[in-house]
């Protein structure tokens, strides 16, 4: 029997598939979409100005959800061999030494206008070549990238050249796209603020409100704490991304989700302040929940424990608080006609179930892989930052007992409102959510609202 040798398919006139180079375009777009979601989660928390910060944030779940789907197209051109899923180190080292810069700006400019407008290129190329029923599934995700660019990109710089020059290198060295990007270059316990804004001291509260909350220095005393509440849950989970880059990417891809949920809520919060005339400048700055939930003494620093203890924490303590939380808040802002503020709550509510669902499930497959009982966990987090909290505002209180006096007896007085309504635990919400009986008795038991019927 005279065996055919079959014929090698990537030597077809014109190549294997609608373009000679497909596969490896789709990995190099996947690699730089993955790498640029790297930088700019690791930096999310380093950039002071708020404009520039969430800017940044706000290309976070795009450049991850496009890694994914590009992930994905490769994986079926490569007939769902994982092995085959490699990309050149070369083709990122260019957002890799943009991560070790010191300069927020330069790397807001270079993340966001210069590497957005070599990716909006490349993107343009790919589309003129592909064909629109052999790709289609491809294309759908390179139309919506180019959409997407269009509207956040600004001109190419150094960052474009040298991504371009890193691609016609070549795959000289392929490593597994999976494992692309860098280990974290720092940690950061204290994320930057804006310049020239009043830090209150350790232990005060970021706003102690006197008087009606129908006067503009509380309602701009609260929009305000509202937004660094927002800030600083970004910023952690900016961070739980980028000093974890072994997670999968479709993990990832959640976390980013999460994250630029929580900078649209910091922009809603923004735009109310601004549309009353409030000028930031003049408020506040802090980022006490950051700090208290960034690193334990009962964690080694980067371990998967301190990532459990993060996300239990803000997922599954303080944004599980809020579920309780915001109804009666809602019903006061609508009760004191702030209809506008009411709205944007009930959009932030809607999306706490989601957070809170995500960081559930997140933390039981952590839990489960370091062997550790969430329950217990979360018992231990929630003891150490609260206590933290509590002594914050011990030693403050103690700092000057006049102070203190006048703050207890504005926080003891009675309502000036006269607000009727109360939170309690939301005990279906929880279980929608995931929550387990005995988890939503564990919240019952810290005792934030007066206890629920079941
Ligand atoms: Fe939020
Ligand atoms: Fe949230």
């Amino acid at each position: 029997v005279t065996e055919v040798a079959v014929p090698a398919r990537d030597a077809r006139p014109g190549g294997r598939w609608s373009t000679p180079s497909l596969v490896e375009d789709v990995l190099h777009l996947a690699a730089v979409e993955r790498a640029v979601a790297h930088v700019t989660a690791g930096w999310v928390p380093k950039v002071p100005e708020l404009d520039a910060k969430l800017r940044l944030a706000d290309g976070l779940e795009g450049a991850m959800a496009r890694a994914v789907a590009l992930r994905e197209h490769a994986r079926t051109l490569l007939e769902r061999d994982d092995e085959a899923l490699r990309a050149d180190p070369a083709w990122v080292e260019p957002l890799r030494a943009l991560d070790r810069s010191a300069d927020p700006v330069a790397v807001v400019d270079g993340v966001v206008d210069d590497a957005g407008a070599f990716l909006a290129a490349r993107y343009r190329d790919l589309a003129g070549q592909l064909d629109p029923l052999y790709d289609a599934r491809l294309l759908a995700t390179v139309h919506t990238a180019v959409d997407a660019l269009a509207r956040r990109a600004g001109q190419p710089g150094p960052v474009a050249a040298s991504l371009g020059a890193g691609r016609s290198s070549g795959p000289a060295e392929a490593a597994p796209l999976d494992a692309l990007v860098w280990a974290p270059v720092d940690r950061v316990p204290v994320p930057a603020r804006p310049a020239g804004r009043r830090r209150p001291l350790p232990g005060a509260m970021g706003h102690l409100r006197i008087g009606s909350r129908r006067e503009l220095h509380n309602v701009a005393g609260e929009l305000n704490e509202n937004v660094t509440a927002e800030l600083c849950a970004l910023e952690l989970l900016c961070r739980c991304a980028y000093e974890h880059p072994e997670l999968a990417w479709s993990t990832q891809l959640g976390m980013a989700r999460h994250a630029a949920d929580e900078s649209r809520h910091a922009a809603m919060f923004r735009r109310l302040l601004a549309e009353r005339g409030i000028d930031e400048a003049g408020l506040p700055q802090h980022a006490t929940n950051y700090e208290l939930a960034y690193e334990f003494p009962d964690c080694e620093p980067g371990s998967g424990k301190e990532l459990v203890w993060r996300l239990l924490l803000l997922c599954t303590v303080l944004e599980a608080l809020a579920i309780d939380k915001i109804p009666p808040e809602i019903a006061t802002l609508d009760w004191l006609d702030q209809p506008d503020i009411a709205r944007a709550l009930d959009y932030i509510a809607a999306d706490e179930l989601f957070h809170v669902d995500h960081g559930l499930r997140l933390t039981r497959e952590l839990c489960a892989e370091h062997g550790l009982d969430p329950v217990l966990e979360r018992e231990l987090v929630h003891g150490r930052f609260f206590g933290r909290q509590r002594d914050l505002r011990s030693r403050y209180l103690e700092a000057d007992p006049e102070r203190a006096a006048q703050e207890i007896a504005a926080l003891a007085g009675p309502d000036p409102d006269g607000v009727p309504f109360q939170s309690r635990t939301e005990r279906e919400l929880r279980r929608r959510v995931s929550f387990t009986e005995a988890e939503i008795d564990q919240v019952d038991r810290w005792g934030y609202n007066p206890r629920s019927a079941g």
